[in-house]
């Protein structure tokens, strides 16, 4: 038997990054008194779902992702009963509600790191700690995604740790049967208590290969062919889901780095197989950057479009995609796909071209108003521990001009500013001080400001993501892309048996040509939805039309 929950296949999800979503109770800091405010507002966007970046106790250091207690919610958030009123709230209002799990890695703060440098039981092997090798070389060669190579030598317990992400996130030693038993224990808490579901923070990095050999492929692979998708992923992953998902309706999404859509069936493919929802792919965030949004590349249209595709097709008929433009570890969209100069069109264009492909869509906060990256004077105003690193260790013989752009055009942090509200101070995220660099375009680009405009970025969003929920097209229908040659228009069609939908987005700031595929008669079809009012014979800066052919 397949994996017995499909609810998401119906929605739309929206993401919450805590800290910059809305403060509540003015201290600077966004917080789960503020998501309760804005219950309503997500709701209206036509979400019915919610995915919560780490809401848990952590020091910090990587803004949640370094957990030091996973059966509490941090007090900066408002705790457990914040959370209690912030889930049942969206119950009540038909939505559903998943966690992140970071269980690669816990902060080293966690009392089972604490008790492990220690060597107290059970918790000696939470970890992977090796000793050092002959003359005080590193236990292998594989490097930190984040920050330096992925050892870090112990005081306490005279050994390297293991840490794939920054120094203070040190990797789980998941092939013990006891930390396994520990990540069973944290899923039933949280859905013992009603939540919907998970993300799977970096799941496919959990189990390392035997006698952690050195990769040959660096510097340029970081190790990471060594430990992604490693010997035991799927026995764990299996484990987890016969232990705990299938007593539960569970929605599992996972984020899966350099994924491909052949090597994603072997997790997510609908048959008794199945281990997991859906995952998370990066090749549709790689088509201005190689591999990494640091090392930044001119926009390839053609690279976007066959990444698309090749999700769509891959996985046609046999498992399900979960799609995005934005989430909190890439700067946004609208300035590195579509236009800052064409900001509302562009943004637009960008929300129907995903919004009616086949899967469940997932929205970031501040995606539905176009928000544009923040481009700070100082590279020292970066918050992002990752992007820090950056700047201290890339390129440090150049000149400082040189050394942001790579910081603008890369940093996570260029999503990370809060959610600009109104016009109001501190675009109305907060009464207190902000915690972070607000974006100077608050004035301009703000949810108070488009509420009001029938014809904002904000209502687009709610007519598309409607429009979705009505098309039984977009729901079953088949994908096929069209005029694939093409750099400047990314046109694709959805078929079923009743209807057939046509795509065309244009990204560019030239006029092109409007061309239909020669089986599409837009003439005879309805223009459902376009981010101009006059659409003629050629496609205007950004321009997208989608149309609808009743059979
Ligand atoms: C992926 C998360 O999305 C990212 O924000 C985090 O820094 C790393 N995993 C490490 O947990």
């Amino acid at each position: 038997m397949s994996k017995k929950t499909t609810w998401y296949k119906d929605m739309v999800f929206y993401q919450i990054w805590p800290r910059s979503f809305k403060d509540g109770n003015g201290d600077g800091m966004g917080d789960l008194y503020g998501v309760y405010e804005k219950l309503d507002y997500i709701k209206s966007l036509g979400c019915d779902g919610i995915w919560f970046s780490p809401l848990y106790p952590s020091p910090g250091v990587d803004c949640g992702y370094d957990i030091s207690d996973y059966m509490d919610i941090a007090a900066e958030f408002g705790g457990m009963d914040a959370f209690t009123k912030v889930l049942d709230g969206a119950h009540e209002r038909g939505m559903k509600v998943i966690m992140d799990l970071v269980v690669n890695h816990t902060s080293t703060e966690h009392e089972w790191f604490k008790k492990s440098r220690e060597r107290i039981e059970p918790y000696t092997d939470y970890y992977i700690w090796r000793p050092a090798k002959a003359h005080g070389k590193l236990p292998n060669n594989w490097d930190s995604l984040f920050e330096g190579k992925a050892w870090a030598w112990d005081e306490v317990r005279q050994e390297y740790y293991m840490h794939l992400f920054a120094i203070e996130q040190a990797d789980l030693n998941m092939d013990n049967p006891l930390v396994r038993e520990e990540v069973k224990k944290i899923l039933k808490f949280w859905l013992d208590r009603g939540v919907d579901g998970f993300r799977e923070d970096v799941i496919t990095f959990i189990s390392k290969p035997e006698g952690l050999p050195d990769d040959r492929l660096l510097p340029f692979s970081k190790g990471i062919f060594m430990f992604n998708h490693g010997p035991h992923l799927y026995e764990y992953l299996e484990e987890f889901r016969r232990d705990v998902f299938d007593h539960y309706d569970a929605m599992v999404l996972a984020e899966a780095p350099m994924v491909t859509p052949k090597k994603a069936l072997e997790y997510i493919t609908e048959d008794d197989t199945q281990v997991l929802d859906m995952m998370i792919q990066f090749q549709t965030q790689e088509a201005d950057c190689f591999f990494t949004d640091f090392r930044h590349t001119p926009f390839n249209l053609r690279k976007m479009k066959k990444a698309f595709s090749r999700w769509q097709d891959g996985l046609a008929g046999k498992g399900w995609n979960m799609l995005y433009i934005e989430n909190h570890d890439h700067p946004r969209m609208v300035s590195r796909y579509g236009s800052e100069k064409y900001q509302k069109a562009s943004a637009k264009m960008l929300c129907a071209m995903y919004m009616f492909q086949s899967g469940t869509p997932f929205v970031y906060q501040g995606q539905e108003i176009g928000m544009t990256n923040w481009y700070p004077e100082s590279p020292l105003m970066y918050e992002d521990v990752q992007t820090r690193w950056q700047y201290n260790n890339v390129g440090t013989n150049k000149s400082d001009e040189k050394r942001l752009k790579p910081l603008w055009n890369g940093s996570r942090d260029s999503a990370r500013t809060p959610v600009q509200w109104s016009a109001e101070e501190n675009a109305g995220f907060t009464t207190g001080t902000p915690w972070f660099y607000v974006n100077e375009n608050y004035k301009e680009i703000n949810v108070a400001e488009q509420e009001g405009d029938p014809d904002s970025v904000l209502n687009f969003y709610r007519k598309a993501i409607s429009l979705r929920k009505t098309l039984s097209a977009v729901r079953h229908g088949d994908y096929t892309e069209h005029f694939k040659g093409s750099s400047k228009l990314y046109t694709y069609t959805r078929e079923d048996k009743r209807q057939k939908l046509l795509v065309v987005c244009s990204f560019t700031d030239e006029a092109v040509k409007m061309k239909a595929p020669a089986d599409f008669d837009t003439s005879k079809a309805t223009l459902l939805l376009s981010n101009y009012k006059e659409n003629g014979e050629t496609m205007k800066p950004y321009e997208v039309r989608v149309y609808l052919l009743n059979k």
